[in-house]
């Protein structure tokens, strides 16, 4: 496996930002072709987008919105510092520079590779100091404390398109981290996730003429093939809009709202029937997102345990020791080894010793299912968290 296919291999949800991309080129903008034309398109199912599907047309849509609603709280900040968690191949990177604020756009390891020399090669040499971008997993602190070192000010996190893919159990170590770097910078959270589906929704009952119900069923199920794992415990999927905000509010975030309609008023794929425009611009008076800052509290940090590997073989048997966490950033380094050991030694059977593992992702799960699918395979020592994600998640991924 090379190096590439690694990081594809614990991370298939990458795929779904290039969809996003996919449909705004739809809409011509200029910066998004430039992007749209260098990136890797193998993975966008050919003919997935139609627009003469009235599906694709809501899509587009809905999307246009929330690219546009992210262009305008970067404007609106006064924060200095934007980040873009997660970055996608979006080309906010340009629009950040022209308005001479900081940009720092974050994600998987797989989509940062890609999209960093295509933003780089699409700014201005004059604009190339204020943008930077870096591998991260959101569930990961220290990869995000990490790409954000050199910050000065405020920050103000602009989240589109990922909280619904955390089960509770990752989605409060994402919001645990967010609040963490909140109360060190200062600043705010905004995200559009907390009621974007229903937006979609209204966007595909005014666009057809069918029930918003029917939407958000197939945007259940969809996102659920998406998402990287069974998505029935995924709240900003398929939770309630009071269960989303209990849960936000629990993390210690005070809440506030924004209105799409006060974030917009001009969809560009809509310009040939003003009237529809007008329309779907009213019935997003009443769709919120969310703008959140942190709640002052005790800052009992859990003193974390790097991430370390040991490996070692002895009669036919692999032992590995794991350390810390294993996740999307390490995770990829835990298999290379393993290959590595693989071409130089014979084993059949695998011992992983866990009792140093304090946390594993799906992309940590992918990456031993891997070597279990390979040999016989013990995993031992897991503490209960561990053990209960393991255990739970086994079949799912
Ligand atoms: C639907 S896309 C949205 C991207 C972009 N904000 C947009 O609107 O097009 C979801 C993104 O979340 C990223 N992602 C998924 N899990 C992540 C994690 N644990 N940490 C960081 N990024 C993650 C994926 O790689 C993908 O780029």
């Amino acid at each position: 496996m090379n190096h590439n296919e690694l990081l594809k291999k614990v991370n298939p949800v990458y795929f779904s930002a290039k969809g996003c991309l996919g449909l705004l080129a739809e809409t011509k903008e200029l910066d998004i072709m430039r992007f749209y034309n260098d990136i890797d398109r193998e993975t966008i199912t050919p003919g997935a987008i139609d627009i003469n599907n009235p599906l694709t047309k809501i899509w587009v849509v809905s999307m246009e919105v929330r690219y546009s609603t992210w262009n305008t709280i970067a404007q609106k900040t006064d924060c200095p510092n934007i980040v873009d968690l997660p970055c996608g191949y979006l080309p906010h990177c340009l629009k950040a520079a022209k308005l001479n604020k900081k940009y720092y756009g974050l994600d998987l390891p797989i989509v940062i590779e890609e999209i960093s020399p295509i933003a780089f090669k699409n700014l201005a040499d004059n604009e190339k100091h204020l943008v930077q971008y870096h591998a991260v997993d959101a569930t990961n602190y220290f990869s995000i404390r990490n790409a954000l070192k050199d910050v000065q000010g405020k920050i103000c996190i602009i989240t589109d398109g990922l909280l619904g893919y955390f089960n509770r159990y990752d989605l409060r170590a994402v919001c645990q981290n967010i609040h963490r770097l909140l109360r060190e910078f200062g600043g705010c959270w905004y995200t559009s996730d907390y009621q974007f589906s229903d937006l979609t929704a209204v966007t595909y009952a005014l666009l057809t003429g069918g029930k918003k119900s029917d939407m958000l069923e197939a945007n259940k199920s969809g996102s659920g093939k998406i998402a990287d794992a069974d998505n029935s415990d995924f709240i900003f999927n398929t939770g309630t809009l009071e269960e989303r905000k209990n849960f936000i509010e629990e993390c210690g975030f005070n809440v506030k709202t924004f209105r799409y309609s006060d974030m917009i008023n001009f969809i560009p794929s809509l310009k040939e029937n003003p009237e529809l425009m007008q329309k779907i611009l009213s019935a997003y008076q009443d769709f919120e997102g969310w703008i959140l800052t942190a709640d002052e509290t005790d800052d009992k940090q859990e003193n974390e345990i790097p991430f370390a590997q040991n490996f070692s073989v002895k009669n036919n048997v692999l032992s590995i020791s794991i350390s810390g966490r294993l996740d999307s950033i390490t995770a990829p380094e835990l298999l290379q080894k393993y290959e590595e050991q693989r071409a130089k030694n014979i084993f059949d059977e695998i011992h992983v010793d866990a009792a140093n593992l304090k946390y594993i992702s799906y992309a940590g799960l992918r990456a031993l299912k891997i070597m279990q699918e390979s040999c016989n395979f013990k995993i031992s020592n897991m503490n209960d968290e561990v053990k209960k994600i393991f255990e739970e998640n086994q079949e799912k991924i």
